[in-house]
């Protein structure tokens, strides 16, 4: 039975990823910060939760250490939107440095913690939850500094750490959810989360080592950098 760990499950997509991964045979180590919301009502007997906020490394290292099986996959799925200020004066430099060090250091202290488990399980698969905002070519619009500049930076470390990762027969997938309706999407987004993780999951069982390091919406296209 392959073993995944969800980041941030506890509502939105990482707990549809949840729902879903049990539902294709997974068993589930699903994180929440504060709550445990939706993952309460899951009882499932492959589920495993666990109280992890992504910045505190002591609380990353004591949840990995208490997985005693290898790990398939990992789903860096937590995230944050930013202030959305609509002016350069607006910008408020706390939360910038907040919405960086969760979207786009914590994925990677979180998959360097998990790298032995990762072994263990003989290689595996690693899913950034990025953003067509991270996109340089697609960004006309501006604005919305912080959490553009966080998920660009996801994608680079990201790309960066492939080589590395492949001798260890680690792939890691940079996938777009789509807009999705969830608290940070909005009651006005076109994609349902149903839809957007079925796509997710869909890309994840293609993944291989050979297509590491690929920037997808959860369809499959491929997105400009
Ligand atoms: N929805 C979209 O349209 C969309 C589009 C592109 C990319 N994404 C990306 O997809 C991912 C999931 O988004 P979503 O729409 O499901 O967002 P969401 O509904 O706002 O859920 C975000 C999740 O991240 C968790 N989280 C935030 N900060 C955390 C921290 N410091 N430690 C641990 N968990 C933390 C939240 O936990 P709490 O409940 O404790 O706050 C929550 O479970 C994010 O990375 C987001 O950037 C979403």
């Amino acid at each position: 039975m392959p073993v995944a760990l969800v980041t941030g499950a506890n509502r939105g997509l990482g707990l549809e990823m949840a729902r879903q991964l049990l539902g294709r045979g997974y068993t589930v180590h699903a994180t929440y910060r504060d709550h445990q919301g939706g993952l309460a009502e899951l009882n499932h007997p492959d589920l495993c939760l666990h109280a992890m906020d992504v910045r505190d490394t002591r609380a990353v290292a004591s949840v990995v250490a208490s997985i005693e099986t290898g790990l398939d996959l990992l789903v860096n799925n937590a995230g944050v939107s930013d202030g959305r200020w609509s002016r350069i004066e607006d910008i408020d430099f706390d939360t910038v440095t907040e919405v960086l060090n969760i979207n786009a250091v914590s994925p990677v202290k979180v998959t360097q913690h998990c790298l032995p488990l990762l072994d263990r399980a003989g290689g595996g698969k690693v899913v950034m939850l990025t953003s067509l905002m991270a996109s340089l070519e697609d960004c006309q619009s501006g604005k919305s500094y912080a959490y553009r500049a966080s998920k660009t930076a996801l994608n680079m470390f990201t790309v960066a750490m492939k080589n590395e990762l492949a001798e260890r027969n680690i792939s890691l997938l940079l996938i777009h959810p789509g807009w999705v309706e969830t608290d940070m999407g909005g009651p006005n987004a076109p994609v349902k989360p149903e839809e957007s993780v079925e796509g997710i999951l869909d890309r994840i069982e293609e993944q291989t080592v050979a297509l590491s390091g690929r920037f997808v919406e959860y369809t499959g296209r491929p997105l400009p950098w």
